[in-house]
């Protein structure tokens, strides 16, 4: 049998989420940055409106009332937007649509891991860019000839954001698209989405994982040129929204307060948990995402705090390859939730 798999597929390792807690386990999960309240009470309504039996029929192909939604939202044609389940799954099809094997693609490391599993999935050159010893001022990549650039901006795991002038500079610069994988920015104070009028070789991907409390939900989505999307269009599974996830994602971007007071509570929370940090000796970059990427003594501080917070059940994020190694990333919880990790990390912190 395993002679009928791709080589370099036998050879993969396989993209690692953060670990999921069973059904039956109660903890604090801080390691995914998913939004810990509840998405638009207009979003339950939709589900329940949608109903089970709409469901033997195929929901709409081009997800076209979820596209006008966003296009007025942002500003944009529906042209612009193409719908994905996760912007996950815009990523690979920004991969099926713009490279073929043996082709390159560029990073900065350390940012969103899949981005490699993505690249070796689809038997890629790897170029990844080291963000070097100020991050939040990386170099420009080598000029190599690669098909895609992926900026994660806001960073992950980190959190700090590079301003627009910067990734102006990078679109300019990078061969092929640069994409910049807009996943926190709406906890950030700046995002890069209007500059895809100007620049024609950048694409932005967003999700409503994270700001919209819908990460079980799946839709992301890219912004970009007419001549891209129509592209990555041809690219896309036909049926790849399903009916629920249309129905309550267009209700979603339509509760604009819900999102944007729940945005401010997790604004402020972040900022006070930082602070926190500060007085307890911990070190964290001024962050623009809904996580902090705490530094630590040591990588063994750092892990040994990372097992005494699960043992705990409080799950946060620790990422064991060098130049991260040293911090653990935990995602903006409840105010609650924060207070209670403060305690534990009181006491185990040396
Ligand atoms: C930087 C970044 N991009 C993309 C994603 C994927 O998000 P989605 O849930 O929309 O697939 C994540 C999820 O953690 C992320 O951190």
């Amino acid at each position: 049998m395993r002679a009928a798999v791709n080589e370099h597929i036998a050879r993969l390792k396989a993209y690692v989420p953060g670990l999921q807690p069973r059904e039956d386990e109660q903890v604090i999960k801080l390691n995914t940055n998913e939004n810990p309240y509840p998405p638009s009470p207009w979003v339950e309504e939709a589900i329940r409106e949608e109903g089970a039996e709409s469901l033997r029929l195929y929901p709409n192909p081009t997800s076209r009332r979820l596209r006008e939604t966003a296009a007025s939202l942002y500003g944009l044609a529906p042209a612009q937007i193409l719908c994905g389940n996760g912007s996950d799954e815009i990523l690979g099809i920004l991969l099926r649509t713009f490279t073929t094997r043996g082709d390159a693609i560029g990073y900065y490391q350390p940012s969103y891991s899949y981005y490699k599993t993505l690249g070796e999935i689809h038997a890629l050159e790897l170029l990844p860019t080291p963000l070097g010893e100020n991050p939040t001022e990386p170099p420009l990549p080598a000029d190599r000839d690669v098909r895609l650039f992926f900026l994660t901006n806001p960073n992950s795991p980190m959190g700090f954001s590079l301003k627009p002038e910067f990734v102006a500079r990078l679109a300019d610069h990078v061969q092929g698209v640069l994409v910049v994988d807009e996943a926190y920015a709406d906890f950030a104070g700046w995002d890069c989405l209007a500059l895809i009028q100007d620049i024609p070789n950048l694409v932005v991907t967003r999700t409503l994982s994270k700001s919209y409390s819908l990460a079980g939900l799946r839709v992301g989505f890219a912004f970009g040129a007419e001549q891209w999307i129509e592209q990555m269009d041809k690219v896309r599974d036909h049926y790849n929204l399903n009916r629920i996830a249309q129905a309550a994602a267009c209700v979603a971007l339509r509760d604009q307060p819900h999102f944007h007071e729940n945005r401010v509570r997790i604004l402020k929370t972040r900022e006070r948990f930082r602070q926190a940090l500060g007085e307890m000796g911990i070190e964290s970059y001024p962050s623009e995402a809904n996580f902090v990427f705490a530094r630590l003594a040591s990588a063994k501080a750092a892990s040994r705090i990372f097992d005494a917070l699960t043992e705990r059940g409080i799950y946060v994020r620790y990422f064991p390859e060098a130049g991260l190694d040293r911090g653990l990333r935990i995602s903006i919880g409840t105010d609650e939730q924060m207070d209670r990790l403060l305690e534990e990390l009181r006491a185990v912190v040396p």
